[in-house]
């Protein structure tokens, strides 16, 4: 375990600090505000590789420009302690400056992969994510990385990324934590009141009836969608934005599953977006 990670900001300190370390190296890249998922991927690269990084950056080009980015939540000292605690051996805090210097002009982008279901919704946020996750790479220079299956688009498109620009990285993709009633954990899920707490439970209750039915022989994905809509708009605080049923690797949507599956939903429970899904196999 290491007792005294002290983040580093700066690209020179960042490279001193990553020539020092064993290989290989595991990469957790991160927005911060980090909870029991977040810990989940540093647990892993610490099984599986010499050395973990671990980066956070609040990217503001992955957000709309409506959003409220100063109200992000950020602890940057909690997260220390927690990454001390989960054996980290490096933590890099770059600032807007260092990721976007001012003239700042080239842009990562997956074409199709980007255009459905969270890329439709919110308009430019992949190019952002694939930006800063190949200037992250560039950065860290892992041998692994490690990303959670809870934003599955994301990974889908990071490992397209990848895999098209033939990066020397190998994408490790970790299964959603969850809470004891079921909610995938999320940062957002502190935005939520106590009834609103408990109606985020729909989520995971519709994609769990949908999954019996695809385990008791169910194939048809409209079906598959209607029950997960139908459970959801029974729930009074929650409003569906969409629920998908599509390929796994290419996310285009599905009449009949056959292979590899990604049954995903976003929803509205009150003002706060929530996503979640469950993977057919
Ligand atoms: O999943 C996230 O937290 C972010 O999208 C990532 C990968 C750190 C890029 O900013």
């Amino acid at each position: 375990m290491n007792n005294s990670l002290l983040p580093v900001t700066s690209l020179d300190d960042l490279r001193i600090a990553r020539a020092a370390l064993d290989e290989p190296v595991g990469f957790v890249p991160t927005m911060g505000y980090l909870h029991a998922g977040h810990l989940s991927l540093v647990e892993r690269a610490r099984r599986e590789c010499a050395s973990v990084v671990v980066s956070i950056f609040v990217n503001p080009t992955q957000f709309a420009p409506t959003d409220d980015l100063d109200a992000y939540p950020r602890d940057l000292e909690r997260d220390t302690r927690l990454l001390e605690e989960a054996g980290a051996d490096l933590l890099w805090t770059p600032t807007p400056e260092v990721m976007y210097p001012p003239g700042f002009q080239t842009w990562v982008e997956v074409e199709t992969l980007t255009r459905p279901l969270e890329g439709a919704r919110r308009p430019g946020h992949f190019r952002g994510v694939t930006t800063v996750v190949t200037k992250l790479f560039n950065g860290v220079q892992p041998q692994r990385a490690y990303f959670g299956q809870k934003d599955a688009q994301q990974a889908a498109v990071i490992r397209r990324m990848v895999r098209d620009l033939n990066m020397p990285v190998e994408i490790v993709v970790c299964p959603i934590v969850r809470e004891r009633d079921g909610l995938a954990m999320s940062s957002r899920n502190t935005y939520l009141d106590p009834d609103e707490r408990q109606a985020a439970t729909v989520l995971y209750r519709s994609l769990s009836a949908a999954k019996s039915a695809y385990e008791e022989g169910e194939r048809n994905a409209d079906t598959l969608r209607g029950i997960v809509a139908e459970i959801v708009n029974a729930e009074p605080l929650a409003k569906l934005q969409y629920v998908s049923c599509a390929d796994y690797d290419t996310l285009e949507e599905l009449k009949t599953v056959t292979g590899k599956t990604l049954l995903s939903m976003a929803v509205h429970i009150g003002t706060t977006r929530l996503i979640d899904n469950f993977v057919l196999e």
